[in-house]
């Protein structure tokens, strides 16, 4: 194939080494963001004389009909092209003639590539953020239809003190405001244009970045060329924002998938989002949440391939950068794939209420509770917590629970204890009389509820 670079060498490359060095498989998902930045190109240079106001209409118009060409199907990407840049380029001239061979001008593939991923991944940031969004408000949805359901509340995995699930499925609503915090935040750092940093030194023509800067709504220009060329850190960054997204993702699913075993049998899915086995006719599984767990790890594989790619470059722009857009796009992909099935799957939950309150009426979990109020009655503290601790073992050699063991035996332990020791360990009132800014109370939820939906507004 004849190469728009041969020149130095004859441009005559064996054809396995062009097939290991072409990117187009994967970057032709960035056609529509290099023609825009080529579009912008061109207009700056004939806005500045670099070449006529006919040749930058004629480049903008070429640009124009690729991208309609390729939008609608009557263009076929050339696999056998090098890169995407390449590609557009090579067309543009096929049509044009020597004004194609124009658009090149006071540029480069290295700062054209840097372009092109960032007005992708700005892109792709924001679609992002608003599935998370999508998903902060199922959840929220979830809390509000089953506010005063209560469950036991787990540390270790066993059953801790009770609290109500609306507290603890808001608990990753709030994980995931952070989420989209990282994500606005890393945002700011890849709304910076590159375009005009050339191959790493800048140019000697009198270029004007600001102006396709503008044109292409970044909010800043990079300061210095062989920075705008050489780091990736913006691609790192999002995938470390999607690698906490989906670890926290990975525990939620965890957690459903723990919570509709028959073990639990504390949410059933819809039939929509579960699936069966090709054996064994009673199973309904779990499937979208074990993928999502599933899939967390290939996104964390991903972000170590940048990390690892990029520790050892010296500056400025290296090949192997190329080998940053599978991992980013697959990371991107995996994600909203991921919040595309949540949130659906959230809203579509039915939760059992009455199932997490039994199983909040085993596992001594008022025991706390009970600690709290020898506590009121004048006790210290770490007296009240040992006195709880032998009714407990008490309860379970006489195979009773707090709730049912007689005041007599009570006030064996205890003579502070009164026949009020019952309301204080009911659940319902454990669950409204922790009032702590913060807590399970469901007055906490409210307020809980309400930061949030201001939050997603
Ligand atoms: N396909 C290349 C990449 O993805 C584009 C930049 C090539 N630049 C170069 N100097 N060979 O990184």
């Amino acid at each position: 194939m004849n190469k728009l670079w041969a020149g130095r060498t004859s441009g005559v490359t064996d054809s396995v080494a062009d097939d290991f060095n072409s990117s187009i498989r994967f970057d032709c998902r960035l056609y529509r963001e290099d023609i825009a930045g080529s579009m912008a190109h061109a207009a700056m240079l004939g806005e500045k004389g670099i070449i006529t106001d006919a040749e930058a209409d004629a480049l903008i118009d070429g640009l124009q009909s690729i991208l309609n060409d390729l939008d609608d199907g009557t263009l076929a990407f050339d696999w056998k092209a090098e890169d995407v840049h390449m590609f557009v380029e090579q067309v543009l001239t096929e049509r044009l003639g020597e004004v194609g061979k124009k658009l090149h001008t006071a540029r480069s593939r290295n700062d054209q590539v840097a372009l092109d991923m960032r007005l992708h991944l700005r892109y792709e940031s924001d679609t992002i953020a608003n599935q998370v969004k999508d998903l902060i408000a199922a959840i929220v949805c979830v809390a509000e239809r089953n506010k005063t359901a209560i469950m036991p509340g787990y540390t270790h995995l066993q059953r801790a003190q009770p609290i109500l699930f609306s507290h603890h499925i808001l608990a990753y609503a709030m994980m995931l405001l952070r989420d989209l915090g990282r994500l606005e935040d890393g945002r700011k750092r890849i709304d910076v244009s590159p375009i005009g940093a050339c191959a790493l030194a800048g140019t000697t023509y009198d270029t004007d970045r600001q102006f396709e800067a503008r044109m292409l709504g970044f909010a800043a220009v990079a300061q210095n060329s062989i920075d705008a060329v050489s780091d990736r850190d913006f691609c790192v960054e999002l995938l470390a924002a999607l690698s906490l997204l989906m670890m926290h993702l990975s525990r939620l699913s965890e957690e459903l998938i723990l919570w509709t075993s028959w073990e639990f049998r504390f949410v059933t899915l819809s039939d929509a989002f579960t699936t069966g086995s090709s054996i064994m006719p009673q199973k309904k599984n779990s499937d979208m949440a074990e993928l999502v767990r599933g899939k967390t790890g290939r996104v964390y594989g991903d972000l170590m391939a940048l990390l690892t790619m990029l520790k050892g470059l010296p500056l400025a722009y290296d090949k192997d950068m190329q080998e940053d857009k599978e991992a980013v796009f697959d990371a991107v992909d995996t994600v909203k794939m991921c919040l595309s099935v949540f949130a659906p799957m959230l809203r579509g939950m039915t939760v059992h209420a009455d199932v997490m309150h039994k199983a909040a009426q085993t596992g001594f979990i008022n025991a706390t509770d009970l600690a709290d109020y020898l506590v009121r009655k004048g006790l210290p503290f770490r007296s009240a917590y040992k006195i709880s601790g032998k009714l407990v073992s008490e309860c379970i050699q006489s195979g009773c629970v707090l709730e049912t063991l007689p005041l007599e035996t009570y006030r064996q332990y205890s003579t502070l204890i009164e026949d009020d020791v019952y309301a204080a360990i009911d659940l319902q009132h454990c669950v409204e009389s922790r009032i702590s800014e913060g807590g399970t109370s469901p007055t906490s939820v409210d307020r809980q509820i309400a930061y949030i939906k201001e939050q997603i507004k």
